[in-house]
């Protein structure tokens, strides 16, 4: 993931003048006014998971501390929606752009109409894979790979100086995307180190519960053993619980589960021994990303890479953090 944004993105992009006013919620509707308030225009993926849910209210709260005017846009999981929003900020010349991308390729078209009509595009939680990193300014999220690495730590600790072969099932993300893609690569890196982990069945759960629930309930009827679920966010593993108890086996007991986000409905499930173990991913994003946006419609220069500081939780510490989690 360093890799692909690692090239330096200096030099200034000339910024929008303040031709675009203020109101509307929606990447499709117009603009007006013509006061000194920032205009940003942000395209969301749309509301799959409790994680995205968090992420939206940070945005949507923070813009309103700042006083920041923001035209949310929600693609409702679609790409080229995602795409047609852009191109409505850049028809409204909204100041900045910000968003976070449902896959991670195909975005360099739509990424060079912003860069020549001058209006500067931030990258928020996902990021894209565009060779040519002056399309954007920055990207402000967590390291998915390192994530992926944590849960495949916690497996291989808590299997040490077993023999027994471990089978796996893993509830992939939304195919393309790159928490998608980075959390089965650093479990990945992780588990082959030891023969005796085996990825028996790996499917899309698109990060949703219903489709977590539907995926785990076909690894259920076609897997003989499964020892571990691997679910790349914590909703996927939700409803991957629902199918377990429904089969009649004990979550977190007869299969060993793991996942990603920590959200409050995780955090829970983890407090009572249906998960064994959470990797934190932070949607809380929007006061660093309202920070960002000030910087570079004032032409500032902002770090090209802001990771986001994240922990992982086991039943004891999701227990002690659960009163005062705020997602
Ligand atoms: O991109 C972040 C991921 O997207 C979260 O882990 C997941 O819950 C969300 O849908």
């Amino acid at each position: 993931m360093l890799k692909k944004i690692s090239a330096a993105m200096v030099g200034g992009l000339l910024l929008a003048s303040t031709l675009a006013g203020c109101g509307g919620d929606d990447g499709g509707s117009g603009s007006g006014g013509g006061d000194d308030k920032i205009t940003l225009g942000f395209s969301q993926v749309g509301a799959e998971s409790g994680w995205r849910t968090a992420n939206t209210k940070s945005i949507q709260e923070a813009a309103a501390a700042e006083g920041i005017d923001l035209k949310f846009s929600d693609a409702q999981g679609k790409q080229e929606k995602q795409i047609e929003a852009i191109r409505s900020f850049i028809t409204q010349r909204v100041d900045v752009i910000a968003f976070s991308p449902v896959v991670e390729s195909g975005w360099d078209p739509v990424l060079k109409e912003a860069k020549d009509a001058g209006i500067p595009v931030i990258l928020t939680d996902r990021a894209v894979d565009s060779k040519d990193t002056s399309l954007y300014k920055t990207f402000l999220g967590s390291d998915f790979v390192e994530e992926g690495k944590k849960a495949g730590d916690w497996l291989a600790k808590e299997y040490q100086g077993k023999s027994d072969p471990v089978n796996i099932v893993e509830l992939q993300g939304t195919p393309g995307a790159a928490p998608a893609i980075d959390r089965k690569t650093g479990f990945e890196e992780v588990i082959k180190t030891d023969p005796k982990f085996k990825i028996v069945a790996s499917q899309t759960g698109k990060f949703e519960r219903t489709s977590g629930k539907q995926t785990m309930e076909t690894f259920l009827q076609s897997v003989k053993d499964i020892d571990v679920l691997y679910a790349h966010n914590d909703d996927m593993g939700l409803g991957a619980i629902e199918a377990i108890e429904a089969a009649g086996k004990k979550p977190g007991t007869d299969i060993k589960i793991i996942t990603v986000d920590a959200v409050k409905d995780g955090m829970t499930a983890l407090s009572e021994n249906k998960i064994n173990f959470i990797v934190e991913c932070s949607p809380l994003l929007g006061p660093q990303l309202m920070q960002l946006v000030k910087k570079v419609k004032n032409s500032e220069e902002v770090p090209t890479r802001i990771l986001t500081e994240e922990t992982t939780f086991t039943p004891e510490q999701a227990k002690a953090a659960l009163p005062d989690r705020k997602y």
